[in-house]
């Protein structure tokens, strides 16, 4: 009999990532997937708890499904389950404040999906399962490829050692665990078959990636790109998020010496004074992080950045918001992320003296977004006059328009009636907005200087 399970994903690609491998092992025990939670038989919600505000939208969201099943009218049949790093944080807590939450199941137990159901068909009240398994889960949950995907995402490194002191990754995600680097490779290869011609490979610390290797040892990053790019039909190649600190060497070189690695880092600062990033646990100083961003530029000239940012950290002062706002001025990036600091319990930041008030992290908050979106405008308008080359990903709002994405991971809209969905072509830039550019099929020009020369 076929059934109905509907997925809700906050926060990260990981969780994005994860949300596609729920619904494929999910497929495999006969339920189909369905775009609106009313009729669904299981919801899931794959929920997010880095800031405050993300655990808050998850228990106004079950407020809304427990009316959906309870309320008059309502599904009776639907099995509510939470999953993700809110699951993982607060565990049979959830139960206590909702008890009609089915599962609580965490980001390490996905697999376990169809036993915790049939637990919860036998017990009395809803099922938990937060433990971190021996067996990892990259290995029990399914691997194929979803065919419709041109940019396909590949996590290869879950869990985080760095203990950043405003950050709940250590404690819900685990300690640093990479993927065997072979495993790697065969995905990737069978998503290239399929149809993928980008891969995004991803990682709480991406760039801490250490995976065991064919040839015995482990394999870099930097080493496991190269691999990746022997692949024949793989264009391109992303890799995130990245911690300062882990950007190996050879990594550096991967970006000058492998033309399918694409010239966009997302490389995560925080902040822009010393004494704030020491606070914060980071283990590195402003000046090593523009040193990091020099090297990246002369291994790749044209390399775009995009970061993100904490204000309102505990005990940040006026002058090292002003610092936050020099590293800015001095990088230039291409996209950004801001937060408010969002205190977090458990985590060493949430106790420390010093806590900023609202209104102040409101404002720093504001100046930043100003700078950084005026930033981004200029990057954006940069591209005007440009030929970039373009990965159709998805149909345009219009008849006759194509979306991809450029090398710098930015938007283009085109019309072309000749082109298909994951066709990798040139494209003339004539538009730009904040969010995306706009374009026209480059034509090829005949002319090279050589026949030029010849021609005159
Ligand atoms: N408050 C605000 N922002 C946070 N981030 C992580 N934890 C917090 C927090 N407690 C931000 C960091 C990180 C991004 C994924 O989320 O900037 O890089
Ligand atoms: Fe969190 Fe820091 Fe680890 Fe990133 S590096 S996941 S911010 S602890």
């Amino acid at each position: 009999m076929s059934r109905k399970i509907y997925i809700k994903t906050y926060g990260c690609q990981m969780n994005v990532y994860d949300s596609e491998r729920m619904a494929r092992l999910m497929a495999a025990h006969g339920y189909d997937d369905v775009d609106t939670p009313g009729a669904a038989d299981l919801v899931v919600l794959n929920t997010c708890h880095i800031r405050e505000k993300a655990a808050e939208k998850v228990y106004s969201e079950l407020g809304r499904l427990r009316e959906l099943r309870d309320g008059p009218g309502g599904n009776a049949a639907m099995r509510i389950a939470v999953a993700g790093c809110v699951a993982q944080a607060e565990g049979e807590a959830m139960l206590e404040r909702m008890p009609e939450i089915d599962i609580v199941v965490g980001p390490q137990a996905y697999h376990r999906l169809p036993e915790l159901l049939a637990l919860r068909a036998r017990s009395e009240g809803g099922v938990v399962d937060t433990e971190f398994p021996v067996v990892s889960k990259f290995d029990s949950l399914p691997l194929e490829a979803n065919a419709e995907a041109i940019s396909a995402f590949v996590t290869i490194q879950e869990g985080c050692d760095k203990f950043c002191t405003f950050c709940v990754v250590p404690y819900t995600r685990g300690a640093e665990v990479s993927r065997p680097a072979a495993d790697v490779v065969e995905e990737c290869r069978r998503r290239v078959e399929a149809g993928a011609r980008e891969i995004v490979l991803l990682g709480q610390n991406v760039n801490a990636y250490r995976g065991d290797a064919p040839d015995g040892g482990d394999w870099s990053l930097g080493r496991l790109i190269r691999a990746l790019a022997e692949i024949d039909g793989l264009d391109r190649i992303r890799y995130t998020t990245s911690h300062p600190r882990d950007m190996a060497e050879d990594l550096i070189s991967a970006h000058r010496d492998v033309p399918q690695l694409m010239p966009f880092v997302h490389l995560p600062v925080q902040s822009g004074s010393d004494r704030v990033l020491a606070a914060m646990n980071r283990r590195h100083t402003v000046s090593d992080y523009l040193r990091l961003i020099d090297r990246l530029r002369s291994a790749r000239a044209d390399l775009a950045l995009s970061s993100d940012f904490i204000v309102g950290f505990p005990g940040e002062r006026d002058e090292d918001f002003e610092a936050t706002l020099s590293l800015v001025r001095a990088v230039g990036f291409a996209q950004s992320f801001s937060f408010k600091y969002s205190s977090r319990p458990g985590t060493p930041g949430s106790v420390m003296p010093k806590q900023i008030g609202e209104k102040i992290k409101s404002e720093r908050l504001q100046s930043l977004q100003e700078l950084l979106a005026r930033q981004m405008v200029e990057y954006q308008r940069a591209s005007i006059g440009r030929r970039l080359s373009v990965l159709f990903t998805k149909p345009g709002r219009h008849a006759g328009q194509l979306v991809g994405q450029s090398a710098y991971q930015q938007a283009v809209h085109v019309k072309t009636e000749c082109h298909r969905i994951g066709d990798l072509v040139d494209v003339d830039i004539e538009h730009a907005g904040p969010h995306s550019l706009a374009g026209s099929i480059a034509v090829k020009s005949s002319i090279t200087p050589q026949s030029l020369a010849l021609a005159l």
